[in-house]
């Protein structure tokens, strides 16, 4: 049995489990908000078989028959909106450490394991990316702004700067969607503090420093940022890794000054089809970079961004374990949805 843990709204999931039907694997989804105001759960502990068993929409799961557990952003659960803050958050964390349990009891693999998923943030993953011979460009975080002037006097070119945390694009409430499912108005709490669930799903953008920026340096005191020398692209690079399986996907950024920078400018376009996408075979230095960094990390899956300078040098900037793939399977046909099928059933 596989085991989806997933929200609502989540695209990925219908590809994959179209993957699974096809093997014949069975399979069942829990979509974290319904967990537990839709969904029941019981824990059974102090016997010799300790175990759980989760009501989800294709029948009771139970941990023991539990073979591979897809962990696919994970939402908070809905909360009556009546509640008060006080039990919202109590709602909340008590749903979290019975999910959180019945996955401790599951013996089957994760993808990705929830320890490595949390350990994969921005400033570890730099020093590791280092550490396995992936060269990642000079990079200060700071909120001190004559830090990053000196950061930036010490560079031989320009400097991006960028968000730590990222922005909780994940403010949609999902409750809204539900209707009646529920019986009586609820609400998803988003999983960042900082996203606002009327706003729409909103990215901050890679910048480079220029002057004017420079200008405002002083507003770094309200929240720290990265500041990086700004590599040279050929390309952007966008390496799918799922289980010693590595997709790499040339981003023609540079065809266009709206991409040059931050490539995912694209998104506000009309058509992103317009920007070039092509697979193409990773050399093998970087290859082996990859795989020595994702075992390092413990990450089975990952969306690893990478720049190619024009000298055809790779420099990592980041993994995101849980990261979308939708779109260059769309434009290229890289069958990553696949091959996440294949790691949930190996
Ligand atoms: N040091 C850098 N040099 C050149 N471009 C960069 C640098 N850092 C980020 N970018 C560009 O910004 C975009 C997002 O980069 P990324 O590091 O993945 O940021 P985020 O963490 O916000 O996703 C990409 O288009 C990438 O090429
Ligand atoms: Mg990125």
């Amino acid at each position: 049995m596989i085991l989806v843990v997933s929200t609502l709204h989540e695209p990925s999931v219908n590809r994959v489990v179209r993957h699974l039907e096809d093997r014949g694997a069975p399979w069942a989804r829990i979509n974290t908000e319904e967990f537990p105001l839709l969904r029941a759960g019981r824990i059974a502990l102090g016997g010799a078989e300790p175990h759980g068993v989760l009501d989800t929409p294709r029948g009771a799961v139970d941990t023991r028959a539990v073979t591979a557990v897809w962990m696919r952003r994970a939402s908070r659960p809905a909360v009556p909106r009546r509640f008060s803050a006080k039990d919202k958050a109590f709602v909340a964390d008590e749903a979290n450490a019975f999910l959180n349990g019945f996955l401790d009891l599951v013996s089957g693999r994760f993808v990705n394991p929830r320890e490595a998923e949390r350990r994969a943030r921005k400033i570890p993953q730099l020093e590791l990316a280092r550490r396995c011979g992936l060269s990642v460009p000079r990079t200060l975080v700071t909120n001190d702004a004559d830090a990053v002037r000196a950061f930036a006097a010490a560079a031989c070119g320009p400097v991006v700067f960028k968000p730590l945390a990222g922005v909780g694009s994940n403010g949609h409430d999902f409750a809204r969607d539900l209707g009646d499912r529920f019986g009586e108005a609820v609400e998803v709490e988003p999983q960042s503090p900082s996203a606002d669930p009327d706003a729409p799903a909103e990215l901050v953008f890679s910048q480079i420093l220029t002057p004017e920026r420079a200008a405002h340096l002083d507003a770094l005191r309200y929240a720290p940022a990265i500041f990086q020398d700004y590599v040279e692209k050929a390309f952007d690079v966008r390496v799918t890794y799922v289980a010693g399986r590595v997709f790499a996907c040339r981003i023609h950024s540079q065809e266009a000054d709206d991409t040059a920078v931050d490539f995912r400018r694209m998104a506000l376009r009309e058509r992103i089809e317009d920007v070039g996408h092509a697979l193409f075979e990773p050399p093998v230095p970087l290859r082996e970079g990859i795989e020595r960094f994702m075992q390092a990390a413990g990450l089975v899956f990952g969306c690893l961004d990478f720049v190619e300078t024009p000298d055809g040098a790779f420099v990592f900037l980041e993994v995101n374990p849980s990261g979308q793939w939708l779109w260059v399977e769309q434009l290229t046909g890289a069958p990553i949805s696949e091959a996440v099928a294949d790691a949930l059933c190996s």
